[in-house]
């Protein structure tokens, strides 16, 4: 058999044009001839949000936590399943991160752990999409409305993911999507800012540029440019974007791949899981699912079996987050509400190889080597 990599790059095979293009005049890198483009496009998934495209979504959260003026002692809600972006953008300008249980069906937020956490101290809630599955936006809207608190949308490995038709990043004050290798739309490195709150545009702008109202200046709206505030270089480097640009035309295509393997998989998993070997991914998401197709198993000492199983035959299968309040800085910093989800999936999930070059010869392949594995237990 083949072996079969977790992930695979994406690939932009007219970067090397591209290239070309920008290298024979400096004035296509100043004016930023391939991030214009990628703006274009993203203009029209994304319409009634303010854009900007940055160096990752890492980048766009700690813009996020520049705009909402935090200071020492605020308190912003997350999961504890998450990425270390998600709590360092806010842990940066002083605030304690308090996380939160996860829903066992969606991997996001619990929402009743969610309403237990906020304090007259909170600030915000971070929604973390997990690998793309819409968090209940509808009651996390009104329970950020009735206790004054921003909505942030940490949708990295939401692109193409949606909530009652809206793109996720699009649908709270912020969101953010990134586009590193490691996702399924990618610039190499590079991320979106979504401002879906008109009123914190032009401060983003500034802190976008170095803490500058460049923007202002290049609008005629000011003789020069100076600095107003703090902020930094945030900005996507060219050399991505030109990279990103042919991912986004043919995301389409990239997300349809993505959708029919995660059927395949669910079809051909779903007897083992019936027999009560591992659960699955939900069926009502599997239609939509893009990021990554995971399964979970009894308990840890069986998902690290199976992963090794997997790894002598060639199959590279990975684990995801660890907990973030489980971790040595979180236990120093942060607060925890909820049971024990969080740490049960995080100990038995196992993520399957899921990328562009996956043919359903493989998956056939990975589902006899996993029917293998139980067969023989
Ligand atoms: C949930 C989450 N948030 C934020 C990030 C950070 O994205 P980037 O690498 O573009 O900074 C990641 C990266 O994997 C992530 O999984």
């Amino acid at each position: 058999m083949r072996p079969i990599k977790f992930n695979s790059s994406c690939k932009s095979n007219s970067y090397t044009s591209h290239f070309e293009l920008l290298n024979s005049d400096y004035t296509l890198f100043r004016d930023k001839h391939f991030s214009a483009k990628c703006l274009n496009w993203l203009e029209n998934t994304y319409s009634s949000s303010h854009l900007l495209l940055t160096h990752s979504a890492t980048g766009g959260l700690e813009i996020i936590a520049q705009l909402m003026n935090l200071k020492d002692g605020d308190e912003v809600i997350m999961p504890s399943f998450t990425f270390v972006s998600s709590a360092n953008a806010f842990v940066g300008l002083g605030a304690t991160p308090v996380f939160v249980d996860i829903n066992k069906q969606t991997l996001n937020l619990d929402l009743d752990f969610v309403e237990e956490a906020i304090t007259p101290r909170t600030k915000a809630i971070v929604a973390m999409h997990y690998i793309g599955h819409a968090c209940e936006l509808g009651r996390l809207r009104a329970i950020c409305d009735n206790h004054n608190l921003f909505l942030i949308e940490d949708a990295a490995t939401g692109f193409g993911g949606h909530y009652r038709g809206k793109p996720l990043g699009a649908i709270g004050d912020f969101g953010v999507i990134s586009f590193d290798i490691t996702k399924h739309i990618s610039a190499v490195q590079g991320g979106l800012l979504l401002i879906n709150n008109a009123d914190f545009a032009k401060r983003a702008n500034q802190i976008y540029h170095n803490g500058t109202n460049r923007v202002e200046f290049e609008n005629g709206e000011t003789s020069y440019y100076e600095w107003v505030g703090a902020g930094s270089k945030y900005q996507m480097n060219e050399l991505n974007a030109a990279f990103l640009y042919e991912q986004l035309l043919y995301s389409e295509d990239t997300l349809q791949h993505r959708k029919r393997l995660s059927q395949l998989y669910h079809g051909q998993l779903k007897d083992l899981a019936t027999k009560g070997r591992f659960s699955l991914i939900a069926d009502d998401l599997v239609a939509s699912n893009v990021h990554a197709y995971y399964l979970i198993t009894a308990n840890q000492n069986e998902r690290d079996a199976l992963q090794s199983f997997l790894k002598v035959n060639n199959v590279e299968a990975f684990f995801h987050y660890i907990p973030l309040h489980l971790s040595t800085y979180g236990k120093a910093i942060g607060q925890y509400i909820g049971g024990n989800n969080t740490e049960q999936v995080s100990e038995s999930l196992l993520r399957l190889p899921f990328h562009s070059n996956i043919t359903d010869e493989d998956v056939e392949a990975i589902v006899l080597l996993i029917e293998k594995f139980y067969d023989g237990r």
